[in-house]
């Protein structure tokens, strides 16, 4: 059997995992709010409209953080639009996504929402249609207790007490020429500056993610976060990240390395990031939240049928088959050992537009890539340990991909070690080990195993098994030696116990 041995020593930390890595994010688009985590009448609904099936599969996440409202979906949003009575809420046109906005669902019902989903608002700002005014705005409606009209508006509306929402994203993907109120970096990066700063004249506790580049190869990649960086280093605390990969040429080998390229790419923020924090001899450093990340491109086709206008029709649904599963849990694994500096990371998106819950009007269910996010949210929590593997690599159009991918998270209050692994070897298995004499007494716990031969099925309404995990007993320790047998074309996740 191939072999792939893991180095690491528990005194030599990447960083300690921030859960909001673990995050995700929920748009005004097709059926991602409405019909996916609202829909009045379905029949597990509850009085708000709040569907439980769907609730239930969020909560067994636990979902840290939810992106919100958009996506592009915010840089034409008017955020008053979404509050106070729903019949006197108007409909507006979506011209990012060529679709009618209903607003039945608002600020209030998503903030209802985040607390039966367990989980903490990151909310973005129209830096595209609008501007500093109405950020400011919308900060006091949130956050100021009252004394004040935006304030006492929110109190008005139904919440005596403020939202307090801590995480602020400014804009989305401005370098983006599709983005309604698109921006040179030099327009961006002072309007950034501007907005952040009165933001935090209003509420000085709050934190704020400035737009990065929306994908590693658009031509003002890095350019765009240098100049953007230098003109709002002061306000900003976070650049974003943005990268969804596909399989358009049907190269299983070559979709399976591309988180070879989101960390090339991570690496290249950071370097930019530290650029600008020598430049300005700054004691501050900037760190990422990579805000949408996942595969996405099945649905390209079907979107391009619906019709302009239409009222949450099926947008971005893309069915995720097992290799996605591969690459998404690969994916993890590389942000997990960049934790020293990725602080925030949101799945693109969370419900039926490119997502891992599915919804009908009849039920909910998981796509394939549901379990590598599920096992790295709820198991993927402590302190990622540097490590090295040797393993053999193949060739592929990001570079030399080892056939291993994989990261160790050390939890010292629950006393577990957690390996991700992730073998692509399409036809071998491969025996993972590593020197565990570190921890005297340690045992073995679980290993968790997601398998499948055909790459490309996927998990249905009529058939939401297909792709499910095994529960095995093969992991042995012996003479302080890790041994476990990874299968080919695997997802797996090993715990120790010491
Ligand atoms: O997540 C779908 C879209 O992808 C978002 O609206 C946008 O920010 C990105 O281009």
């Amino acid at each position: 059997m191939k072999k792939a041995t893991m180095h690491f020593d528990k005194y030599l930390a990447v960083g300690q995992v921030d859960k909001r890595i673990f995050g995700s994010f929920v748009e005004h688009l097709g059926r991602c709010v409405y019909e996916g985590i609202y829909q009045p009448g379905q029949e597990t609904a509850d009085e708000a409209g709040i569907r439980q099936d769907v609730l239930k599969l969020i909560r067994d996440l636990e979902v840290p953080i939810v992106r919100y409202p958009g996506g592009n979906f915010v840089s034409g949003f008017h955020w008053e639009d979404s509050v106070g009575p729903k019949e006197l809420r108007p409909r507006r046109i979506d011209p990012a996504w060529m679709v009618i906005e209903t607003n039945e669902f608002g600020l209030h019902e998503f903030m209802d929402w985040t607390k039966k989903a367990n989980t903490e608002p990151m909310m973005a700002v129209n830096l595209g249609t609008r501007g500093i005014e109405d950020a400011k705005n919308l900060v006091e409606y949130c956050n100021v207790p009252g004394g004040s009209y935006y304030s006492d508006l929110r109190k008005k509306n139904g919440a005596e007490d403020p939202f307090h929402i801590k995480l602020w994203c400014l804009g989305n993907e401005m370098d983006g020429p599709w983005q309604m109120g698109h921006k040179t970096a030099e327009e961006y990066g002072r309007l950034a500056a501007e907005t952040g700063r009165m933001m935090k004249w209003v509420d000085p506790s709050i934190e704020l993610v400035a737009c990065g580049s929306s994908f590693s190869s658009i031509p003002t990649f890095a350019s765009w976060e240098s100049t953007v960086l230098d003109l709002s280093y002061d306000t900003t605390d976070y650049i974003s990240m943005h990268q969804y990969y596909n399989n358009f040429e049907d190269n299983t080998a070559d979709f399976l390395a591309s988180n070879n390229d989101m960390d090339r790419f991570i690496r290249q923020v950071i370097s930019t990031c530290d650029f600008v924090k020598a430049k300005k001899k700054s004691k501050k450093s900037i760190n990422i939240s990579f805000d949408e990340w996942n595969v996405w491109y099945h649905s390209s086709e079907q979107d391009k049928k619906i019709p302009k206008w239409s009222v949450h029709p099926h947008q971005l649904e893309d069915v995720y088959n097992f290799e996605d599963l591969l690459l998404v849990g690969s994916m993890l694994i590389t942000l997990l050992n960049h934790s020293d500096r990725v602080k925030i990371a949101c799945l693109a998106q969370l419900v039926n537009v490119i997502a891992p819950i599915m919804t009908s009007d009849k039920s909910a269910w998981k796509q394939t890539i549901y379990y590598p996010y599920l096992y790295a949210s709820t198991l993927g929590r402590g302190t990622v340990l540097l490590n090295r593997t040797e393993v053999e690599t193949y060739e592929s159009k990001y570079g030399d991909a080892p056939y291993v991918d994989n990261t160790i998270v050390m939890n010292e209050e629950a006393r577990t070690l957690t390996i991700f692994a992730v073998n692509k070897h399409f036809t071998e298995d491969i025996e993972f080990t590593a020197d565990l004499r570190q921890f005297e007494g340690i045992t073995p716990g679980q290993h968790i195993e997601l398998h499948h031969e055909d790459f490309k099925i996927a998990n249905t309404e009529e058939d939401p098994d297909a792709v499910k995990p095994s529960f095995k007993q093969d992991i042995t320790v012996e003479g302080g030696k890790l041994s476990v047998p990874l299968k080919h074309k695997s997802f797996n996740v090993i715990t120790l116990n010491y």
